[in-house]
Order: C-alpha cells, then sequence, then structure tokens
C-alpha cells in the first residue's frame, strides 16, 4: 500500500513521473465532481457565453450611434437613432439579468460541490483502515477537511464564474475590435507580448509564493493542533515557552512569505494598468491621425478606443483567479490523496457469513511487519480453543498490542492468516467481525452525549434496563448512580466529566452489552487504582463468561482468573501454559510473577 496522500505534503520537488500520477489522480476527482452537474454546468456557459456578448455590443453600437445613427437624425430622421438606443438599453439590461441569474445559479451549482465534497471526504477518511490514521497527523487530516475545502470555496465562490467571464469577454471585444477596425486590433495584439512576459513572471512568482504560503499555514496549523491535542504533556514538561518560540518563528514565517505575495501584486497591477494605458494611447494616436486624414470615422475611433480599454478589465481578476486557482489545485491534489488511499483492509466482496460465532481464533503461520518496517511477528502460530480465557505478558514492544490489533483486523497479516472459528478475517464481513470481536483498549474513548449513549454503543437498540444490567454486570452501577443525572448524565457537560479509570469502567459495561463471542482487554485496567482493579475483577468474569478473552495486563492480578498464560517475548511465544504450572516452573513467567508478588509484599 502506497501513502499517496503523505507524498505530496511537504515536498516541493517531486519527479516527474509522481506529479504526473498526482494530477491525474485529482482530475479523476474533478470529473466524478463535475460528471454529475454537467447538464447545469452547460446552462450556466451558455449564460455567460450570451451576456459576455451582449456586454461586449455596446461600444460597437456606440460606434454605429456616432457614425450612422447621428447623421441620419441631423437630417431628421430618428428612427435608427431610436433603434440603436434601443438595442443598447436591451443589450445592457439583458447582460445585467443574465450575469445576475448565472450568479446566483452558479453559487447553487458550487454549494453543492462542496457539500458533496465534504461529505466524501468525511466518509472516505472515517472509512480509512487505523493504518492510515496511525500514519496520518490528526492535524493533516483537519487541514484537509479545514484549509483545503475552504481554497476550493474560495476558487469555486470568488473566482470560477469571474474566470469564464473574463475569458470570454476578452476574446469577444478582441473579435469586436478586429470587426470594427483591424489596425487598432494589431496595437492590442502587439500588446500581448508584454502582458505576456509580465504575467508569465506573476504567475512563476505567485507559484512560488503561494507555495510557500501554504506550507507555512499548514505548518501552523499542525503546530497548533499538535500543542492543543498533547496540551497535558505541553504543561507537564513546561514546554509553553518553547512551543510559543517555534510558533512564534512559524508565524514569522508566514507573515514574511504574504508580505512578498503582496510585493508581487504591488508590481503586477501597476504594470497592467501601464500596458492597457499604453494601447488606449497608442489606438488614439495612430487612429486620430486617420480621422485627421479623413480616413477613419470618429466613431469607429470611439468604439475602438473603448474595446482597448475595456479589453484589460478583466485581467486584474484572472491574475488573482490564478492564485486560487493555485491554492486550490493544490488542495484538490492533496483531498484527491486521501480518497484515493484504500483501506489496508477491505471488506470482502462475498463474505463468508457468520450466525453466531462461537470465538475459535487461529493464527497461521502469520507473519507481520507494519508498512515496510520491521518485522515484529517473525512467525506465529497459535490455537485458542473457543470460550479459553487468555492472559498474554510481555515486555513492553513485545509485541501484545500488535497481535490484538490483527485479532481485531486493524491490520491484515503480511503473511498467513488470522481465523475465526475456522475462517479467515478476511473473508467477513465488517459487521459481522465487529459483532463477534470487540477490544477494549486504555483509551477507553466517551463519545459525546450521555453515560447510557456511551454503553448502548455496543448495542444501538438496548433498552435502559440492558444498560443498567450491564453496568450492574461489571461493578459500575453505583458509580453512575451517584453522576448528578445517572445514567442520562452527559459525559462533556461540567459534573459529568468523569475520571480514567471511570471511563475505562463504563467501557467494560459497552463491552458487556455487546456480548461478542471473542473479547480482547489491551490494557484495560491500567488505569485503575488497586482497589478498583480488584472491584472490576469480580466483575471482569462476568464479563469473560462464556467468551474467548484475551487479556493483555500490566499487572499479573488478572492472571489469576486466566485459563491460560502466554508469555511474548520480541513477537513470539516463549511460554504457553496453566497459570499454576508456570509459576510453579522456571521460567519467565515464573520469575515476572515472583517479582510481582514481591512488590505487593
Ligand atoms: N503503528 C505502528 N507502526 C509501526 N510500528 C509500530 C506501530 N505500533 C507498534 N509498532 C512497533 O511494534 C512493536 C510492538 O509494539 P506493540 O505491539 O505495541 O507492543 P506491546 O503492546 O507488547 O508493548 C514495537 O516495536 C513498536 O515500535
Ligand atoms: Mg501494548
Amino acid at each position: 500500500m502506497s501513502m499517496h496522500g503523505v507524498s505530496n505534503e511537504d515536498n516541493t520537488d517531486l519527479d516527474k513521473a509522481q506529479s504526473k500520477e498526482i494530477r491525474k489522480r485529482s482530475l479523476r476527482l474533478l470529473f466524478s465532481l463535475v460528471r454529475p452537474i454537467r447538464a447545469r454546468l452547460a446552462a450556466s456557459f451558455a449564460m455567460v457565453l450570451v451576456s459576455q456578448a451582449l456586454r461586449v455590443a455596446g461600444p460597437g453600437l456606440i460606434a454605429f450611434a456616432i457614425d450612422t445613427a447621428l447623421p441620419k437624425a441631423i437630417k431628421g430622421d430618428l428612427s435608427v437613432a431610436w433603434l440603436t438606443a434601443g438595442a443598447y438599453l436591451v443589450a445592457a439590461l439583458a447582460s445585467a439579468a443574465l450575469t445576475s441569474f448565472f450568479l446566483v445559479f452558479a453559487q447553487y451549482t458550487n454549494q453543492s460541490v462542496l457539500f458533496e465534497i465534504r461529505n466524501r471526504l468525511f466518509r472516505h477518511t472515517q472509512r480509512l483502515s487505523l493504518e492510515f490514521h496511525e500514519n496520518y497527523t490528526s492535524g493533516r487530516v483537519i487541514s484537509r477537511q479545514t484549509n483545503d475545502i475552504d481554497s476550493l470555496k474560495e476558487l469555486l465562490d470568488t473566482g470560477g464564474n469571474e474566470m469564464i467571464a473574463g475569458i470570454l469577454y476578452m476574446i469577444f471585444t478582441a473579435i469586436a475590435l478586429a470587426t470594427l477596425d483591424l489596425q487598432s486590433f494589431l496595437i492590442l495584439l502587439c500588446s500581448l507580448v508584454p502582458l505576456g512576459f509580465l504575467t508569465h513572471w506573476f504567475q512563476t512568482q505567485t507559484k512560488f509564493w503561494y507555495r510557500k504560503s501554504r506550507v507555512s499555514s499548514a505548518k501552523l496549523i499542525v503546530h497548533f493542533v499538535e500543542t492543543m491535542t498533547g496540551i497535558r504533556a505541553v504543561k507537564a514538561f513546561r514546554k509553553e515557552k518553547r512551543n510559543q518560540d517555534a510558533y512564534n518563528e512559524l508565524v514569522e514565517d508566514y507573515r514574511g512569505v504574504n508580505a512578498k505575495v503582496i510585493q508581487i501584486f504591488g508590481i503586477y497591477d501597476p504594470g497592467l494598468t501601464a500596458i492597457g494605458n499604453i494601447v488606449v494611447a497608442a489606438v488614439l494616436l495612430f487612429g486620430g491621425f486617420r480621422a485627421i486624414q479623413g480616413d477613419f470615422q470618429i466613431g469607429l475611433l470611439v468604439g475602438a478606443l473603448l474595446y482597448a480599454k475595456r479589453f484589460f478589465d478583466p485581467m486584474e481578476n484572472l491574475a488573482q483567479f490564478y492564485n486560487a486557482y493555485q491554492s486550490a489545485n493544490s488542495s484538490l491534489e492533496k483531498i484527491s490523496g486521501v480518497l484515493e488511499e484504500d483501506p489496508s483492509v477491505p471488506e470482502p466482496a462475498h463474505p463468508v457469513e457468520i450466525k453466531h460465532a462461537k470465538g475459535a481464533l487461529d493464527f497461521e503461520k502469520v507473519e507481520f511487519h507494519y508498512g515496510n518496517g520491521k518485522t515484529i511477528l517473525p512467525d506465529f502460530n497459535l490455537n485458542i480453543p473457543a470460550g479459553q480465557t487468555i492472559a498474554l505478558v510481555g515486555t513492553t514492544g513485545a509485541g501484545k498490542s500488535t497481535l490484538a490489533k490483527l485479532v481485531s483486523r486493524f491490520y491484515d497479516p503480511s503473511v498467513g492468516e488470522v481465523k475465526l472459528d475456522g475462517i479467515s478475517l478476511r473473508d467477513i464481513s465488517n459487521h459481522d467481525l465487529r459483532t463477534a470481536i470487540v477490544m477494549v483498549t486504555q483509551e477507553a474513548y466517551l463519545f459525546a452525549g450521555t453515560v447510557a449513549d456511551n454503553i448502548a454503543l455496543g448495542k444501538p437498540d438496548a433498552t435502559i434496563e440492558e444498560i443498567i444490567s450491564s453496568a450492574k454486570a461489571v461493578g459500575v452501577h453505583e458509580f453512575i448512580e451517584s453522576l448528578p443525572d445517572g445514567y442520562n448524565t452527559d459525559v462533556n457537560k461540567r459534573g459529568g466529566r468523569v475520571s480514567a479509570g471511570q471511563r475505562q469502567l463504563i467501557s467494560f459495561a459497552r463491552a458487556f452489552i455487546a456480548n461478542p463471542a471473542v473479547l480482547i482487554l489491551d490494557e484495560a485496567t491500567a488505569s485503575l487504582d488497586i482497589p478498583s482493579e480488584r472491584l472490576v475483577q469480580h466483575g471482569l468474569q462476568t464479563l469473560l463468561k462464556g467468551r474467548t478473552a484475551i487479556i493483555i495486563a500490566h499487572r499479573l492480578s488478572t492472571v489469576s482468573i486466566a485459563d491460560r498464560v502466554l508469555v511474548m517475548e520480541h513477537g513470539r511465544i516463549i511460554e504457553d501454559d496453566a497459570p499454576a504450572t508456570l509459576i510453579a516452573g522456571k521460567g519467565k513467567f515464573s520469575k515476572m510473577h515472583k517479582a510481582w508478588r514481591d512488590s505487593l509484599a
């Protein structure tokens, strides 16, 4: 599996093939967004086309009015003058009406695109496997959903419509000028050379500096999110000053980059105006000479001047648009990176159905490493019969949590199979898997909502009686009753705040109500003090009854309720027997157990 989304994050120099792939990927996303609304886009385009053509008609009509209608009117024939004035009015009004309608219409389209991409990103990010989330930091996930969507929004809100309108307007103006007076058109054509150079310079500069600016702002966000999510560690280690300094530096960096961008605009805008003015002066000069010599009508001169002057009007917006486009483009590239990331543990297309799992687990010739990392489990074989309670012990880093993640299918083994009741986990649907196997970890996350809601997470259709009886079963009922609103206490409200240990107790109740065939507790009692753990010990026995259980625990007190102890070291099982046998023996576990008992004494 490749981490596409990771690769184009910060480094500006990607090799050619890679950036081509990234461009293709972002085009695919764009097409997939545009396809469902292509009819609406075509309608929008037709509206802009007509409205811009009408807008460009103005100077032509003025030229006609001066050269044809006016002389006739002077001679007493007002009909042509009325007609021309009428046409001018109609063109102006129709163009305004169409433009206004188009803007509203386009906004609806834009909003539906943004809606779609927001939803798609959320759905997909949530669906991605744990492997993605363990690698892609939360700061980056957040910046995809905020920063990047915002820059798309900015492009769609302001730039997009104006760009199409602006380009069409310039084309129509050039055509109109060419029809009206070829010489003036040639002058305009000459101006495209300096205009091209100036704009090219502007684009290369802004491309570079905008990229820097995006990297800077992304760093700001990442630093901010990291500081705030790690605020406990920040406080504990008095890291505030250092963080502040680092943040200041980043802000300063960001400010410097933005100042540079403003400078570039400070050159480009006046440059544009200067070129426009020179063109107008040249048209006036050459046209004026011809008019004096009598081979150029005044009306045509006025029309040509108006066109030449107006030609440059959209240029500044287009240049602005280019920047919005740049940043939206890179955002689209990053978003498409996340969207094209496949879940590393895909759901099977044709799952084998498991109605009532018994809970027998098998590791068959399993080898495992994270991504391209070092091998964590070199050659792992294990059979756990249904209903057995296993205590898994071993030093930190031995691979216990990795084993637990393989059983929960947060990861697939690199080689070999993990099986539930003889069926490979790869062939079981997510629904059946989540029903059969539940893991409780040290984190014991509580979602916004009441305590009852949080317990019912294990069984969404649970009645309040079931919720209470599961809380009683794991011994947490009295505690919940003591909360301000009992089971209806909001866990995020003042007074509803529960300690880490209490969260773990609630998550036991959540696991109990889910009634899985296989239960994994990974250091799930680590936040409990010894008296609470004793209390839980009793609850634990209820919790484990009738199911397969793997208990990973620091404190060896849990071992007494296990049928079998596995001692793990460097990704291998080095001891495997009944607790009493191991304690009586001379192996590693016997030593661990003795040390633990001495520590209690
Ligand atoms: N997400 C991960 N990516 C890469 N390596 C990991 C990841 N999680 C754990 N490891 C590595 O796997 C090894 C076993 O870790 P783990 O299973 O968490 O050990 P234990 O739970 O026994 O303390 C460690 O060397 C650890 O560095
Ligand atoms: Mg662990």
